[in-house]
């Protein structure tokens, strides 16, 4: 599944020139995101990493806008490739970290 969204990024015109970009070794890039969903919904334990520096790295390129195409993708996704249960929970999941990264990423109090 996780390989399958990644594929479809890549393809889609305002997604996929910031993926090819920042990503030279897809192989480590679909491991780790692998190990991050794996730790998000089976607790596993198996992602150690940090998501809002990895994105703030590329603030210049990321809008809310591709966040949107971001969600309609691995609503897609997700609806295609799993059970309607899985997919609804991978969903729901997914909003939530998608909302507070933007958070980290485009909210920011004045000093
Ligand atoms: C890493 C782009 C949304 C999870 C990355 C990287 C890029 C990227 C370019 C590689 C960073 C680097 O090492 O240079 C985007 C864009 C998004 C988006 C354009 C939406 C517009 C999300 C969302 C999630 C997510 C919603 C989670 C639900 C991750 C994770 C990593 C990652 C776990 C690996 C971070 C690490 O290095 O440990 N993303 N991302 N991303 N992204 Fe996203």
């Amino acid at each position: 599944m996780v390989e399958e969204f990644y594929a479809r990024v890549r393809a889609d015109p305002a997604l996929g020139p910031i993926f090819n970009d920042a990503i030279d070794d897809w192989p480590e890039h679909l491991g780790k995101l692998t190990a991050f969903w794996s730790s998000v919904m089976l607790t596993s334990g198996r992602y150690k990493g940090q998501p809002v520096p990895a994105h703030l790295k590329h603030k210049a390129r990321i809008t809310p806008a591709l966040f949107e195409r971001w969600f309609a993708l691995w609503v897609q996704t997700t609806n295609d490739r799993m059970t309607p249960e899985a997919a609804a929970a991978l969903q729901a999941k997914a909003r939530r970290i998608a909302e507070s990264l933007q958070l980290a990423m485009f909210f920011q109090l004045e000093e």
